[in-house]
């Protein structure tokens, strides 16, 4: 059974059985239990779970001594866990979250976790210039918590960015180790492309531990899209290799139907090594730092305390929302916000500043004049058994496309467009959201087996937001202020795209495909549709985060704008790095994941070569 049912979940997670995932009825099973599981539970709100039964007044618990203590067992985590423990250094792993369930393994499911015990359940602080379609002006914000960290619930696209994007990124930090030229490498490393059509060879791997694939042409649909486009004068390509301008099918994150999160592809295989141990459904509460020199940490564990020494590092991997948490619950950030929390302020760094994410907006609509996947879930798995879609990918994803509306190719696009099948589009997506009664009726016009919908990303916003502390207890969730749309040429910049891409409507490939209007209330009856005031209005309310967050930890020379160096050493303290989402300085054109574990598997080089003495690359 799927554990987290019981009422007592913390510790029915850690005792959870595996079903064995080659026997259709078993996962079937556990399946239904996590969807049923959606009904009922509607997200955490605090980290209570972890001091049930706690009693400050008992001393820590020595845990031990490791060479390498790693906070977050996530995409970033687990590479380094992996890397590490390749050689003979011994490694304490902790993880909030319990192991990675059977059903992760199915990437269509991802959106289930949100509400579950297996996400952290935040959301956004009120935000008056945007999420205004939902119940309460904030935003969901995702984070998994359990082995694979968010790499286990993403829709699984695989998308690194652009070339130029990691040369700002050199040039801004004033190192060479993060050019495209250094990076490229470890892209392939961390590949195994399944393949070749549309392939450009010499930009991918083809040895490394993540499975990448395309899933196979949605009849009718896939096609249509690429036509589309390039009626445009937009090339069909692979937007991973050498240019991201242009239109392709969508690669995923897949070994045959699996997911190849980092829980599958680097922690799982190392989770066996005698020099890896691995703490989870445990939250780190504290950095212990002495005389500027990071010794051990602190975590909770079913109601009781233990700390642990690292002899060399303490490493954070716990993301951009947590990192600068427990950086700050440390003593180490902006004084101002420490000293109004009553923390003892060890190094003034601007921890949780310059928050950044891409901005989404799936506001456009078709309806085709076909029927697509009108499966019941057994069918449905059925078919993900003979690996086929619909459950390979997250949201129906059929394409990506990168565009630069000045038509500049040699800098970073500033624009994505997702082409979303059906399955994605559908009235679930108001209920997940948390729209308010008027939006969640105007999404019921949807029907998620005949309607498709594009995605438009603003990749480069300018407005940039912060996390701060609720309070020093590490039982209260951090505050996640996007500050989404506070520079109005973000709001130009995605009204202009998404101008660009109403016009598909025109091309002979969409001739069949009529243009769906859902309600927008509140901009309707003021503006008139399709205007730029009325697509500024429903940008304000159905525009949504992308839940790629980075820059709370930010990378730089200078401490008075940066908290850690380039080689991801936090700024005037020994021993103690991050290696995550949040060191990364610029807006990436793309997703995510391979950017995290790009960066990871850089800094277990760094790590290495500081103490093996071994060459870096
Ligand atoms: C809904 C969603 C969809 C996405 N889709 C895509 C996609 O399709 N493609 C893509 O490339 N990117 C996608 N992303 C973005 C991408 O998943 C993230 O940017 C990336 O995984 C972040 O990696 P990380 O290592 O920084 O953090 P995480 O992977 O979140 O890892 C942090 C880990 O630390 C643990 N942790 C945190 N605090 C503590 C603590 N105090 N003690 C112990 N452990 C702790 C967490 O439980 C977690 O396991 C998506 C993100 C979301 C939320
Ligand atoms: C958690 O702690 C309680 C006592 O507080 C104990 O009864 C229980 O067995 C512990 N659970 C696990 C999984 O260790
Ligand atoms: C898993 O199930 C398959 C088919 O049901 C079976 O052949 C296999 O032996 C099982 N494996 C284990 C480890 O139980
Ligand atoms: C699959 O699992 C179910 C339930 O655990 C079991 O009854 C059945 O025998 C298994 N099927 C196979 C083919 O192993
Ligand atoms: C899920 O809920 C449905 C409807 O209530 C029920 O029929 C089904 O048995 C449940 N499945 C599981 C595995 O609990
Ligand atoms: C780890 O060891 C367990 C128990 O011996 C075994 O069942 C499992 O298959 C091993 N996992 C890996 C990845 O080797
Ligand atoms: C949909 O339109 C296309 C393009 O004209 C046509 O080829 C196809 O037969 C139509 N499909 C259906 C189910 O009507
Ligand atoms: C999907 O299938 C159901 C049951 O067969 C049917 O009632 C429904 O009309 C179908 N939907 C579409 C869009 O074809
Ligand atoms: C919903 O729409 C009605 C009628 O336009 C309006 O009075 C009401 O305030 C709206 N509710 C919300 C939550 O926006």
């Amino acid at each position: 059974m799927f554990p987290i049912f019981t009422i007592c979940f913390l510790i029915a997670i850690s005792s959870i059985s595996f079903a064995n995932i080659s026997n259709f009825t078993e996962l079937y099973k556990d399946i239904e239990e996590l969807i049923n599981l959606t009904e009922t539970f509607h997200g955490l709100e605090n980290n209570n779970e972890y001091f049930v039964n706690f009693d400050s007044a008992k001393k820590p618990i020595d845990y031990g001594t490791f060479d390498f203590i790693i906070v977050g067992a996530g995409t970033a985590g687990g590479v380094v866990a992996n890397r590490l423990t390749e050689t003979n250094f011994k490694v304490l792993l902790i993880e909030a979250g319990p192991r990675d369930p059977d059903t992760v393994s199915v990437t269509a499911l991802g959106a289930y976790y949100y509400n579950t015990p297996l996400d952290w359940g935040y959301k956004t602080t009120v935000q008056d210039n945007f999420c205004l379609a939902t119940i309460d002006k904030r935003c969901i914000y995702p984070r998994g918590k359990m082995w694979g960290g968010t790499s286990s619930t993403t829709g699984g696209v695989y998308s690194r960015g652009s070339r130029w994007d990691y040369d700002d990124w050199a040039n801004l930090v004033g190192s060479n180790d993060w050019s495209y030229e250094k990076v490229l490498p470890y892209f392939k490393k961390a590949e195994k492309a399944f393949f070749k059509t549309g392939l450009d060879a010499s930009y991918h791997g083809f040895e490394g531990p993540q499975g990448v694939d395309l899933l196979e042409d949605t009849p009718g649909l896939t096609k249509t899209l690429l036509k589309a486009f390039e009626e445009k004068g937009v090339p069909e390509l692979d937007y991973n290799g050498k240019s991201p301008y242009g239109v392709g099918r969508t690669q995923i994150y897949l070994n045959r139907n699996i997911r190849t999160g980092t829980a599958y592809a680097y922690i799982t295989p190392a989770s066996n090594r005698t020099n890896l141990v691995i703490s989870d459904n445990s939250l780190v509460t504290k950095v212990n730092i002495v005389e500027n020199i990071a010794v051990g940490v602190e975590f909770i564990k079913n109601g009781t305390a233990y700390f642990a020494r690292a002899s060399k590092e303490v490493i954070l991997s716990a993301g951009s929302i947590n990192t600068p948490q427990i950086l700050m619950l440390s003593g180490i950030g902006p004084s101002q916000e420490l000293k109004k929390h009553g923390i003892e302020v060890i190094k003034n760094l601007p921890v949780g500043q310059n928050l950044q994410d891409h901005v989404g907006c799936t506001a456009i609509y078709f309806r085709t004049n076909h029927t697509y996947y009108n499966l019941t879930l057994k069918q449905a798995l059925e078919l993900w058994y003979e690996n086929k879609r619909p459950l390979k990918a997250g949201w129906g994803s059929q394409i990506l496309s990168f565009i630069n509306l000045k038509n500049d190719k040699f800098k970073p696009p500033d624009v994505e467009f997702i082409g979303i099948g059906p399955n994605g589009a559908s009235s679930e997506i108001a209920k997940l959201n948390r729209y308010n009664q008027n939006y969640t009726a105007a999404y019921k016009i949807l029907n998620q087996y005949t309607d498709l919908a594009f995605t438009v990303i603003l990749l480069h916003p300018e407005s940039k937001g912060e996390l701060t502390l609720q309070s020093n207890d590490p039982r209260d969730f951090p505050l996640i202020n996007l500050n989404v749309f506070a520079v109005e040429k973000d709001l130009e910049i995605l009204y202009q795209s998404i101008k660009w891409l109403l016009d598909i409507q025109n091309t002979n490939a969409f001739n069949h495909f009529e243009r769906l209007h859902l309600l927008m209330p509140g901009c309707d009856e003021n503006f008139k549709t399709d205007s730029r005031e009325w697509w500024y209005c429903v940008l304000r309310h159905i525009a949504s985060p992308d839940y790629h967050p980075i820059s709370t930890a930010i990378m730089g020379r200078d401490p008075s704008n940066s908290v850690t160096d380039p080689e991801l050493k936090v700024h005037g303290i020994r021993g103690l790095r991050i290696v995550d989402a949040s060191v990364v300085p610029i807006t990436i054109s793309g997703h995510l994941v391979a950017p995290v574990v790009m960066v990871a598997d850089k800094a277990a080089d760094f790590i290495k070569a500081e103490y093996n003495g071994l060459q870096k690359n």
